[in-house]
């Protein structure tokens, strides 16, 4: 293993069985995963915090409990906390009998016993089931340059490209064994070289693009390449918090629509604004997006009801989790669509997602009770979660997020769409 990956003492000694033997194990597959990649060294990893993919007790998941447990008797995972993904069930959001049946005893049965080896292994609190940890209510908010163990794809595209934080697309438990050795394989996203766009993509649209539109049309196109991204920044103005929000839901659609890991916008996001073009890789091919093309895109996408023309039973908003600025805005517009169609309350089952902390600071203002009146649902709980079985699987549910989208039967509509089809119905 040696000729190939150059090992500091420190990390020799730990593969070496120094530090226990399950350590010795994780670090072995770290360096085989990095080797994978053509990775020739480990590097420490220098975020505060770390952040889990995996936050359900799914039953299947024996092999995570089992190196758990592992980690917490060696008292392993110390070293750094970390948030988690959220929680797969939420009593609040609406399911059938047959539906909380199915999630209590056949899919998260063991989701009280993970979430205490979660406690056990540093998470950082009750609040840290989100996957959007990096907002400023949450407090996982990696510093520019900081190397990440993320899997998340939507908060790994997120660290990279807004914060500038460096951070591979790691597969799901690399994330745990990255943070509790402390290093992780030097490839990729983490390299100035990795961090080059090979496309260039030029927005001309007569409109601000729909985020989760203009991301997916990105990710499909570039795959796992890097974009750098002109013309958008005459729609965002500077990096405030309606553009971090914007960013948050393209970026969660360039990586699920395609697997995207690091985007630059012209002008905005932390690279870009500071190397601009010197970004740009010899070669890089374009992308022009103008109106037709999102059109072409939104067309593309299958609908995959059985029934075409049914009606919405549920309406999920917040896949990756609403930001506070979201909840707000997103507040006003369903209050304004309500009050134009003479309705009360929404016309659809609609839940809106987001993180504990924000869900606290939220019901702590004004607002929070105002679209409680509106008959919002908000919950912490992941909508792919609770849709990833055959009884959910089966409801014609709408949503704005094209990742829930592309891993569910969800049907994908615009903001707008969706305002008027919970606020006014038909479809
Ligand atoms: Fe977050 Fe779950 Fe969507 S983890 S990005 S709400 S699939």
């Amino acid at each position: 293993m040696r000729e190939t990956m150059k090992l500091t003492q420190e990390q020799q000694a730990i593969l070496d069985g120094e530090k226990g033997e399950t350590l010795a194990k994780v670090m072995e597959t770290l360096v085989r995963y990095g080797q994978l990649f053509g990775a020739q060294s480990m590097v420490p990893v220098t975020s505060q915090y770390n952040h889990l993919v995996t936050s359900f007790g799914l039953k299947a998941l024996g092999p995570v409990y089992e190196l758990m447990d592992k980690l917490i008797a060696e008292g392993a995972a110390s070293q750094q906390k970390f948030s988690a993904d959220p929680r797969p069930v939420d009593k609040n959001v609406p399911s059938s009998f047959l539906q909380n049946f199915v999630f209590q005893n056949f899919m998260y049965t063991r989701q009280d016993f993970y979430e205490e080896q979660l406690n056990k292994l540093g998470l950082m609190d009750q609040d840290a089931f989100t996957c959007a940890c990096y907002l400023d209510q949450v407090g996982n908010t990696p510093r520019e340059g900081d190397i990440l163990s993320w899997s998340e794809s939507s908060a790994v595209v997120y660290a990279n490209s807004v914060l500038g934080a460096r951070c591979n697309r790691n597969s799901g438990i690399i994330d745990l064994m990255g943070s509790v050795v402390g290093y992780v394989p030097y490839f990729g996203l983490l390299t100035d070289e990795g961090r080059r766009a090979t496309w260039i993509v030029e927005v001309k649209t007569t409109k601000k693009p729909e985020a989760q539109l203009l991301g997916s049309a990105i990710g499909m196109k570039v795959m796992e390449d890097v974009p750098y991204i002109v013309g958008l920044d005459q729609w965002l103005g500077t990096l405030d918090d309606a553009a971090k929000t914007y960013l948050k839901d393209f970026g969660a659609a360039t990586a699920s629509n395609g697997a995207v890991g690091l985007y630059h916008v012209e002008g905005i996001t932390p690279e870009a604004a500071r190397l601009g073009r010197d970004l740009i890789a010899d070669g890089a091919r374009t992308y022009v997006i103008d109106d037709g093309e999102l059109q072409r895109v939104y067309d593309s996408y299958p609908v995959v009801w059985k029934n075409k023309n049914a009606k919405p039973k549920l309406c999920f908003m917040g896949c990756p989790h609403m930001s506070l600025e979201q909840l707000t805005t997103w507040t006003e517009r369903v209050e304004q669509g309500l009050r134009e169609a003479g309705n009360k309350k929404v016309v659809i089952p609609t839940v809106f997602t987001a993180a504990p902390a924000v869900i606290k600071e939220f019901e702590a203002t004004p607002y929070g009770e105002r679209l409680k009146r509106t008959g919002v649902v908000l919950s912490y709980i992941c909508p792919l979660m609770y849709m990833n079985n055959p009884l959910s699987g089966k409801m014609p549910v709408i949503t704005s997020s094209n990742k829930l989208r592309t891993y569910t039967t969800a049907r994908y509509y615009t903001d707008g769409e969706i305002l008027d089809q919970i606020t006014k119905g038909g479809n």
